[in-house]
């Protein structure tokens, strides 16, 4: 057997059998989750926040997209896309989130996947608010 035959030999047998199966699964698996550990405020009464002071406003911190859905609601949830960890963006119009990669879009209540490729949703977060300070965990 030649060189060239054994390398092509001895590589087709890497690829097709030494990997384990568990790391072909894990690849195919992978999925991208949000911050860990969050544990932050806002302030409503800072400028930067102001759009949070607006039913359909939205702001992003710390990973983490929060959402004024209602008069006293508001809903927080991971900027990360599952599908390939791209920043997601709020689009008020629609009420959904949306990721410019590969435009899979995420109910923006829930963090369900509502199309597209993500393979789970979104992490969501809880918001307390005391006046005007929200505290996202
Ligand atoms: S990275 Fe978001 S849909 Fe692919």
């Amino acid at each position: 057997m030649e060189r060239k035959e054994f390398l092509k030999k001895t590589l087709a047998l890497c690829g097709l059998s030494l990997i384990p199966a568990g790391i072909m699964e894990s690849c195919n698996k992978q999925t991208f989750a949000g911050p860990a550990n969050v544990n932050f405020t806002l302030d409503l009464s800072n400028a930067a926040n102001a759009p949070l002071n607006t039913v359909g406003g939205a702001v992003l911190s710390n990973g983490v997209i929060v959402i004024r859905s209602s008069g006293t609601t508001y809903n927080a949830l991971s900027a990360t896309c599952t599908h390939a960890g791209c920043t997601v963006g709020y689009n008020a119009t629609s009420g959904t989130i949306i990721c410019p990669c590969h435009g899979g879009t995420y109910n923006a209540a829930t963090g369900a996947v509502l199309t597209g490729p993500p393979p789970s949703p979104l992490t969501k977060y809880t918001v307390a608010q005391s006046g005007h300070i929200l505290t996202i965990t």
